[in-house]
């Protein structure tokens, strides 16, 4: 797949394919600024927990160029500037993960000019860049070796490679198994209301030649009634100190119905998604988005005007209900507050 996070040394800018307008059309989107970054995150230009967690620290860099031509004190500036991309999308941990990383090198650089911190800033948004897709493809190897020759692996939302810098999670144990040699196909749920199963799940395992199905979100359970999925596996925004997962809206629906016919629901992340600081799925803060993506289908609304609607982004799945996390490092299994702590005890 084409990479869609580049960083240009000529442009100074990042370039990020504009996912709005898969798999329609593939237009690139520049961001020079923090603004630019912000509004990236937030219409979802870019999405996906390791692919935000990318483009923010990135985003991070391009804050300080903002700030060289400021008159004023630039550390305020560019505090508030790394505030705002913190702030940009509540659920997933990679962004605050972002944007505390480079502010600890600026913290472990003591007083710092502001010349000297870019190119270091740079160089970590770099490594942190392609460190992802190492990750993802170690994530796909532990995976791939719970998958079985034969599998129909149903996914819910898009954590592929256009979620992450390259290969995916969820989807990177789907490529594993094939590197693995075998023959595994993938049901990708619609993912309302943003349709990232339908849109880019569906678009990036097509492009790649991978078995793709799509399905309505509300198939799931006669699909698995029918013996149609083997596995499910998904990523994940945030994984909690106890194993929880939280996920796109819907993830949660997912591992009830699996557990109900007895078919292994696994989360696939890296490390970092684990917030060993929050303690459970209910503690975690979910976006709230425009309610706009829920009434309207293009620019056609379907509730009645003055009809409200709920747009929650994201869902906890309680850990009871996960076969394994499947991790860079190897598969976590239940109790997951002893994996989850034994994993950091190294740290
Ligand atoms: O709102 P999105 O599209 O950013 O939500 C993405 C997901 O829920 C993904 O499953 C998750 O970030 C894991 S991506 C490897």
């Amino acid at each position: 797949m084409t990479e869609h996070i580049q960083y240009s040394a000529e442009k100074d800018a990042l370039i990020l394919l504009d996912q709005r307008y898969l798999p329609n059309r593939e237009e690139w989107f520049e961001c020079q600024t923090t603004e630019d970054i912000c509004y990236a995150l937030v219409v979802m230009v870019v999405r996906g927990a390791p692919a935000i967690g990318v483009t923010a620290a990135y985003g991070c860099y391009l804050a300080g160029r903002e700030v060289q031509g400021m008159d004023g004190d630039w550390k305020e500036f560019l505090q508030s500037k790394l505030g705002q991309i913190h702030d940009a999308r509540p659920t997933a941990v990679n962004l605050r993960w972002a944007v505390r990383e480079m502010q600890r090198i600026w913290n472990e650089a003591g007083n710092i000019t502001l010349e000297d911190l870019l190119p270091l800033w740079l160089e970590r948004a770099k490594e942190i860049h392609i460190g992802d897709i190492a990750m993802c493809e170690l994530i796909g190897k532990f995976g791939g070796a719970l998958m079985d020759d034969g599998d129909t692996i149903m996914t819910h939302c898009n954590a592929g490679a256009l979620a992450t810098a390259g290969y995916g999670t969820a989807l990177g144990v789907v490529r594993g198994a094939i590197d693995q040699g075998k023959k595994v196909s993938v049901i990708a749920n619609e993912t309302r209301p943003f349709l990232q199963g339908a849109r880019l799940t569906a678009y990036e395992l097509h492009k790649d030649g991978i078995p793709v199905k799509v399905a309505c979100d509300n198939a799931c359970a006669l699909l698995m009634k029918r013996g149609l999925v083997d596995k499910v596996v998904v990523g994940a925004d945030r994984i909690t100190a106890n194993g929880d997962a939280v996920n796109k809206i819907g993830t949660f629906g997912v591992a009830i119905l699996a557990d109900r016919f007895n078919i292994p629901f696994y989360v696939a992340a890296p490390k970092y998604t684990i917030d060993i600081e929050t303690p459970t799925g209910e503690d975690v803060p979910i976006e709230d988005r425009d309610p706009m993506e829920v009434t309207h289908i293009g620019d056609h609304r379907i509730p009645p005007e003055g009809v409200e609607v709920y747009n929650l982004a994201f869902d906890p799945t309680p850990n009871e209900l996960i076969a394994g996390i499947i991790t860079e490092e190897g598969v976590l299994y239940p109790p997951y507050n002893e994996s989850i702590k034994k994993l950091f005890s190294a740290d």
